[in-house]
């Protein structure tokens, strides 16, 4: 055979290599609203940047027909590409071939590449849209997902994994995703459950559809597995990129800072409004967070989740920074199973990743109930305040208004290495709010007097005068200074460079015991 020939060849057996399961499977995919593997790398990637490795692989089962069926990459394209200029690497389940089933071949590209993406130490991002273990290949398909688990997890913490599921992932198949750091997922045609509608309606009797058990809204919003929904699989894939300007490559580099296009000067006469005069009164904190970073700009994570906890990122002076924020707006910013949750998972990714964190505290404690209680909130609760402890990160915390009993010590306080701490002159420090204090303190009193409502209330403003400020905290060097609202921006930034050549280290461990 002649060059010419063989190269020919190679350009036909490419050619195939791209058909995946053929047409008709194609143009079924699509009238289901999804796009085709390699549709989707094209929107996630770089243009022209996606290099293909393993196109040649084929399964090597012989049950069931599948000797003389066998389909050039088998399931699954693997590959690198860059996402605004940065190396990643990514894996796009075929649901065309075998319904993106994972057969032990397939299992060995994806380990191929997460065992490079660790080695080179740059993200893996993975699609996935799979009906589960190749049937066919039984317990060989278990080992081979048994073989991915295992990378997803000796990787967390060294490189970014992200999971955007965008078909099925159902049974023991959603623990890969649900090891990676960030999870997207599609309104309408993505699914993750560990036993589907049929199995529960056998099990437990309940009539419930895919959508409602599994989909993006109810993993976005109640279960918390997913942090990110979306209506259309380009819009989630542009989110995808969106997030990846936020991220390092590794836990030995620093995220990625760009020119800042915003003054780290600029003082907001908003910030002065935001915080109103009764102290009950909520506010939306996402409002003092767009007064304080860059252009404004806040890529919101688990937005749907927990909503009294804010966590997402964004940058000041151009520098990528972790914001975790109490939201007075929702139950007045109390934490609570969920939110403690949402919040110690976000801190611990950033801490990983060197990413610094931002506290804007306005808590005024734990929701109280037998719910919380029995749900254990200890437990939970107990995550948040071992994150913030256990972070070397550099650590800044803004107290708006209330920072109350035991929530004041878990918000990143002073005294669990909060390196720098400033107060509003609307903070208010204190083991409780006044009415509760005045209430343990004077309920003899109040019952015996003639007015008791006045008696209260007078207490409560001698209560307000003593402990409903920043001065005691701040006279005893937990708060670092007393700020005008103002200034926020320049001095947190002003905080965040000083802090730039931060050193801190946790005892040598093999690793603590957070209690899960
Ligand atoms: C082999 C599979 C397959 C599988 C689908 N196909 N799932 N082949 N192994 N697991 C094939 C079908 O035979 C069909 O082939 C093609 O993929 C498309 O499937 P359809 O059923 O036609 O598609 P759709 O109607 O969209 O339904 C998708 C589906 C359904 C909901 C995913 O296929 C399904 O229920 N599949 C089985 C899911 C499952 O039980 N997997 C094992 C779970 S346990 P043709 O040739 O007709 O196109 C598991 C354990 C993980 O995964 C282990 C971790 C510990």
């Amino acid at each position: 055979m002649s060059m010419d020939e063989k190269l020919k060849r190679l350009e036909e057996l490419k050619r195939k290599t791209e058909l995946g399961g053929g047409e008709k499977r194609l143009a079924a995919q699509h009238a289901k609203g999804k796009l085709s593997a390699r549709e989707r790398l094209d929107l996630l990637l770089d243009e022209g940047s996606f290099v293909e490795l393993d196109r040649f692989v084929t399964h090597r089962s012989t049950e069931f027909g599948l000797e003389e069926n066998k389909i050039l990459g088998d399931g699954v394209v693997t590959g690198y590409g860059a996402i605004h200029g940065r190396l990643v690497y990514v894996f796009s389940q075929d649901f065309t071939v075998f319904g993106g089933s994972l057969s032990e071949a397939h299992a060995e590209k994806i380990v191929k590449l997460q065992e490079m993406a660790l080695k080179n130490g740059a993200p893996l991002i993975g699609l996935n849209d799979s009906g589960g273990a190749r049937i066919q290949e039984g317990v060989v398909s278990l080992g081979g997902y048994a073989d991915i688990f295992l990378r997803n997890t000796l990787a967390s913490g060294v490189i970014p994994q992200i999971s955007v599921v965008l078909g099925p992932c159902a049974g023991g198949a959603v623990y890969s995703p649900a090891i990676t750091d960030f999870i997207f997922m599609v309104r309408g045609t993505s699914y993750m459950f560990v036993t589907g509608p049929d199995v529960v309606k056998t099990v437990t009797h309940e009539d419930v559809d895919m959508e409602s058990l599994g989909g993006a809204d109810i993993h976005a919003s109640k279960s918390g597995v997913a942090h990110f929904a979306h209506d259309s699989e380009p819009e989630t894939l542009a989110a995808v990129r969106e997030l990846m300007r936020f991220l390092p490559q590794n836990n030995q580099e620093p995220p990625p800072a760009v020119e800042a296009t915003d003054s780290p000067d600029r003082r907001d006469e908003k910030l002065l409004e935001i915080v109103p005069d009764n102290p009950n009164h909520p506010y939306d904190m996402h409002a003092v967070i767009e007064c304080v970073v860059d252009d404004g700009f806040f890529l919101e994570v688990h937005a749907g989740f927990a909503g009294n906890i804010i966590t997402g990122f964004a940058r000041l002076g151009g520098a990528p920074v972790g914001i975790i924020a109490n939201q007075p707006a929702m139950l007045a910013g109390v934490l609570d199973i969920d939110s403690s949750d949402k919040g110690a998972r976000f801190i611990r990714f950033c801490d990983a990743f060197n990413v610094p964190l931002l506290i804007l505290e306005d808590v005024p404690g734990f929701l109280p109930g037998v719910g919380q209680e029995h749900g254990g909130i200890i437990r939970h609760g107990a995550k948040l305040l071992y994150a913030f402890s256990e972070a070397t990160v550099p650590k800044v915390t803004v107290i708006t208004r209330k920072a109350y009993g035991g929530a004041y010590d878990v918000m990143n306080s002073k005294h669990i290495r909060g390196d720098i701490n400033l107060g509003w002159p609307t903070a208010e420090i204190a083991v409780m709010g006044p009415k509760g204090a005045v209430e343990i303190l004077f309920r003899r009193e109040i019952a015996e007097a003639d007015d008791p409502e006045a008696a209260t209330e007078e207490r409560m403003a001698e209560y307000r005068e003593k402990f409903a400020h920043p001065y005691i905290a701040a006279s005893r060097g937990y708060l670092d200074d007393v700020i005008d609202p103002r200034d926020t921006r320049p001095r947190v930034i002003s905080a965040l460079q000083m802090l730039r050549s931060k050193r801190d280290e946790n005892p040598l461990k093999k690793h603590g015991n957070i209690p899960l």
